[in-house]
């Protein structure tokens, strides 16, 4: 299976995707347009006031997060590879009278989709790294997009997370920890929305152990500052097994189980 073939599967998912999301009440569209933000605690908390800074969100799906922080006062480029949550995004933004920038391109070609331009805060989050093949080459791209002093930040899904499996009865460890290996994944529904049956079912992951992840953007020369591991996600990744709280975070029902469910990294480039 080529490279090429698989990030064009996954696009046809994601585009098929992007109309399901538009409706569903996981993303609550109508919320947003009536002011909500649709960050999170963990972002809002490590990245702080972005009032004035240039922000690239990479692979920013149909760009609610991107136009949140714009609502806050960045300037802000959001990238995806699908045209169809670009297109969608781009109608938002006029919409709601925002100057977002929205650019459709795989995130290994930003810096030639921003024309080489280079932002204060590259920003990712929830369900990113899993679409991506290599992990270095993404980590440059990082690099390369930030100002000399300029922060990353990646709120994502815990690689042990990744691994789990709940069966009804248990939790279970179902797929390998270490495992380079592009994983073809077959799922008839999307997680924002399991009553819509989805036509494109098969994807194609990848998945990435903290470590390789930390040492990607250690070896594109980036200083790791902040690196925390949280025993909550940001959806309901094990139907019948988790409980949202007040804070919308969602956690496993039984307390036996302690696992980290999601981690952050916050990381600078050199002056
Ligand atoms: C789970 S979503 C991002 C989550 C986002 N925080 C949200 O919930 O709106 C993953 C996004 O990655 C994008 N994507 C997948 N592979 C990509 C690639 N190679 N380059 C750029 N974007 C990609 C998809 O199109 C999708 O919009």
């Amino acid at each position: 299976m080529n490279r090429e073939h698989m990030i064009h599967t996954n696009l046809l998912r994601w585009n098929e995707m992007t109309s399901i999301h538009e409706k569903s009440a996981f993303y609550d569209v109508a919320k947003f347009k009536a002011g909500a933000c649709t960050l999170k605690s963990v972002e809002l908390d490590e990245i702080g006031d972005v009032t004035g800074k240039s922000l690239l969100h990479l692979q920013c799906h149909f760009g609610m997060d991107t136009m949140s922080w714009a609502r806050r006062g960045a300037r802000v480029t959001g990238i995806d590879l699908s045209d169809k949550a670009i297109a969608l995004a781009r109608s938002l933004n006029d919409e709601m009278g925002l100057d977002a920038r929205f650019l459709c391109s795989d995130v290994y070609d930003a810096p030639a989709a921003v024309g080489g331009e280079k932002f204060d805060i590259v920003f990712t989050s929830y369900g990113v790294l899993c679409w991506l093949p290599d992990l270095d080459a993404w980590a440059r791209v990082v690099s390369d997009s930030l100002k000399p002093g300029g922060t990353f930040f990646i709120a994502e899904g815990h690689p042990v997370e990744n691994i789990l499996e709940w069966d009804n009865e248990a939790l279970k460890v179902a797929y390998p920890y270490f495992d380079p290996a592009p994983i073809e994944c077959a799922s008839d529904t999307s997680y924002a929305d399991r009553t819509v049956k989805v036509a494109h079912t098969v994807t194609y992951q990848w998945q990435h152990s903290l470590g390789r992840i930390v040492g990607a953007l250690i070896g594109a020369g980036l200083t790791i500052e902040s690196l925390k591991e949280y025993p909550f996600s940001a959806y309901e990744k094990y139907p019948g097994y988790m409980e949202q709280g007040e804070d919308g975070w969602w956690r496993l029902k039984s307390q036996e189980v302690n696992v980290p469910l999601l981690f952050s990294i916050k990381a600078a480039k050199a002056k």
